[in-house]
């Protein structure tokens, strides 16, 4: 439970508050480099962040801009704009700016120079590396490293990435992301699984570990990046069934299989703010080496992290109007009650839409006055703690937050396996958790 002025400070991102501040001090996953696709392509509406409204393009020298929407002449957007010449133009009187909002156009004014010289757009750094276009809002004058996320690290012939709107504010989901309870019931099925269905390496369903033991144990672990949330199972007399997810400041997560299958692909989320009651879910899988087409192909289609692209709603310039889901709030995220009673808990079809609709039917932000937490909240308890904790102590003592000065932590494994009970987890996995030999 928090009270009001916590979930506040929690959930508020906009300019000038403490999270907003934060989360500005950290490189932001924006958009795929396949939406910018060409020099001097359509600028783009589709990105709002941290309750900002921005218009991106990439202009004649292939370097990308990501501008305040709206013209500083008298607030036209630019979305609207002609990219010509190393710029974006503005159609309502000409004027015309350059990836760093400085104004070099002012066709309308009789002696431009000297005012020319005062204006300038708002303007954010980026930086593009293997198919991830990164906007960072902070005002220091050298930002940090992009983070080494390993899905960040391979070419795009190694992973696929897609995204999804979320109606609902940026902590709220990631909490879905780091609860491992939630998982034998929300993506459950009604029978038990075998252990051949485990083995099954195009199964994302929950293996039997998680029937067998529906209240698991866990352990919390600070690091340099955020922290390991270790979820701990029965697995026959000896043994434990031990699931590590990893929270990376300051909304990555990474997703330890559900099979005991080895897998072909890790997985990864990101939850970034576009304002406060609406989020971004990037959704990434990755391997060490290029996928086949039939890899690529059920990351596409398939049901596990990805809201496959048929089940997107059509294209639109609306800002991000493309990535929102057709199972929405409206036709009740395509729940069928049959299925329900015969199949599987939910009967919402998809794993990543069972998701999606649980953490937008608790509100838009919900009021966290009102909950009741348990011990298998311990991971969520934690995410909360780091995020109030260093937006304060930015705040106050402008002390930077968690990762910033080590990019190299964030090179972890999400890992889920077995152990004897006898053995210590982080002593046992340790030459695993930590990625190593990856490019840049
Ligand atoms: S509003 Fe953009 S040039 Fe006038
Ligand atoms: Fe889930």
């Amino acid at each position: 439970m928090l009270s009001q002025e916590e979930n506040e400070l929690l959930t508020r991102v906009g300019p000038g508050t403490p999270m907003g501040e934060m989360l500005r001090r950290y490189w932001l996953p924006a958009l795929l480099s396949s939406e910018l696709p060409e020099p001097d392509g359509y600028p783009l509406r589709r990105l709002r962040l941290l309750g900002e409204s921005l218009v991106a393009f990439r202009d004649s020298n292939g370097r990308i801009g990501v501008l305040g929407e709206h013209c500083p002449h008298r607030g036209a957007s630019l979305f609207f704009a002609r990219n010509e010449e190393c710029g974006l133009r503005c159609v309502y009187h000409g004027w015309k700016f350059d990836a760093e909002g400085n104004c070099l156009d002012m066709p309308n004014e009789p002696s431009d120079s000297a005012y020319r010289a005062k204006i300038k757009q708002v303007s954010y750094r980026t930086r593009e590396r293997n198919g991830m276009i990164w906007v960072y809002m902070g005002s220091a004058a050298e930002p940090p490293a992009l983070p080494d996320l390993e899905w960040n690290l391979y070419p795009e012939s190694h992973g696929y990435i897609s995204k999804r709107i979320q109606k609902c504010n940026w902590a709220q989901a990631l909490e879905g992301g780091i609860d491992s309870s939630h998982v034998p019931f929300l993506h459950g099925k009604l029978e038990t699984p075998s252990t051949a269905e485990d083995l099954n390496a195009k199964s994302y369903l929950p293996n039997s570990f998680y029937y067998a033991d529906r209240t698991p144990q866990f352990e919390i672990l600070e690091t340099e990046y955020g922290c390991h949330i270790a979820s701990r199972r029965n697995a026959g007399p000896d043994d434990y069934y031990w699931r590590i997810n990893e929270f990376l400041m300051p909304f990555h997560t990474l997703l330890p299989p559900t099979t005991l299958a080895e897998t072909p692909t890790w997985g990864a989320h990101a939850w970034v703010p576009v304002d406060d009651e609406t989020c971004v879910t990037w959704s990434m899988n990755w391997s060490t080496k290029p996928l086949s087409a039939e890899e690529m192909d059920f990351l596409r289609n398939g049901n596990m992290l990805h809201a496959a692209e048929k089940e997107l709603a059509p294209e639109t310039s609306a800002p991000e109007g493309k990535w929102s889901p057709a199972g929405n709030l409206e036709n009740d995220y395509l729940i069928d009650y049959e299925v329900q009673r015969t199949k599987f808990f939910t009967g919402i079809p998809h794993l990543w839409l069972q998701d999606h609709a649980i953490q937008e039917s608790m509100g838009p932000i919900y009021d966290r006055r009102n909950e009741h937490l348990g011990a298998s909240d311990a991971g969520v308890i934690k995410a909360r703690q780091m995020w109030l904790r260093s937006a304060r102590a930015l705040r106050d003592h402008g002390t930077l937050p968690p990762g910033l000065l080590q990019p190299q932590s964030y090179r972890i494994h999400p890992i889920a396996t077995v152990l004897p009970r006898s053995e210590p987890w982080l002593e046992a996995l340790k030459d695993q958790l930590f990625v190593t030999g990856a490019p840049l």
